[in-house]
């Protein structure tokens, strides 16, 4: 497929920043369903300001903090476990960001950083990874000063069901979507620490969508029809979306 078709499938008019990068960019870098608009679904309920320092956890090949870098003029620590940071450094001086963006290698629970360094830390499409451990919270959070922020998004459910998968879900259903949550359970997660304070803990409004639109763009370019895209449009937004938390440090 060629690039300005790729650019017709990834319209979204749900996310006008994002609509400025190239969408082949975005499918040859992405790691799951468009950490691009993702990071403006975050951006747009966090407060991210010019030259403030924010960690980019689980950042894979670092397209939401080239996005986060641009658009909002932070200073970003990307950081990932599989993708090394010499592979991110390429894109990031391809982007012109290497005095903003800094790529590194670490486990998420062996974070190289002095307490209290950052303002904010985001995460995207990878906090259910390593994130639904009760003590996880409060080592992550040691790292973002008092007040500041920790924003996540994603893949998550409506609510939380006694018994997986829902029925017409079966067919589709892998053990590890057990981490996958709903915006209550995060909400629930993060408070119980008293750590901080969550403000925003919602479904990212038509989310599912946006992940069928991204899959089906993406089937439709490597020419390989996915299961996940089948799975999305059965379930039609009734069970499946992205789940999104913002919360701020207590003092
Ligand atoms: C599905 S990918 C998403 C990457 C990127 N945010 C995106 O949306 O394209 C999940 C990312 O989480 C990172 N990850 C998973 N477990 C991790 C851990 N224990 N520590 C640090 N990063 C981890 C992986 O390295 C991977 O890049």
């Amino acid at each position: 497929m060629d690039d300005s078709e790729l650019d017709v499938l990834l319209r979204n008019e749900r996310y006008p920043r994002s609509a400025v990068y190239s969408a082949r960019w975005m499918v040859d870098g992405a790691m799951g369903p468009n950490p691009v608009w993702q990071a403006e679904a975050l951006g747009g309920v966090m407060r991210l300001e010019s030259g403030m320092r924010v960690l980019d956890l689980g950042c894979g090949s670092a397209l939401s903090s080239v996005f986060l870098a641009k658009e909002f003029g932070v200073e970003v620590w990307a950081t990932d476990l599989w993708v090394k940071p010499d592979e991110n450094l390429g894109r990031v001086v391809e982007a012109g960001l290497q005095d903003r963006v800094h790529p590194v290698h670490a486990e998420a629970h062996a974070l190289p950083f002095a307490d209290g360094f950052f303002d904010a830390v985001v995460s995207i499409g990878a906090y259910h990874y390593f994130g639904t451990d009760d003590l996880y919270l409060g080592y992550l959070s040691r790292f973002v000063k008092p007040g500041g922020q920790l924003g996540i998004v994603q893949p998550g459910l409506a609510e939380e069901y006694e018994t997986l998968p829902p029925p017409h879900l079966a067919p589709y259903w892998h053990w590890d979507f057990c981490a996958w949550h709903s915006p209550s359970w995060w909400r629930r997660h993060w408070e119980k620490t008293g750590l901080v304070t969550v403000e925003v803990a919602d479904r990212l409004p038509d989310g599912w969508r946006d992940w069928l639109q991204w899959n089906e763009a993406c089937d439709q370019d490597s020419g390989t029809p996915g299961i996940e895209a089948e799975m999305l449009r059965t379930d039609a937004g009734q069970t499946l979306g992205f789940t999104r938390v913002v919360a701020h440090r207590n003092s």
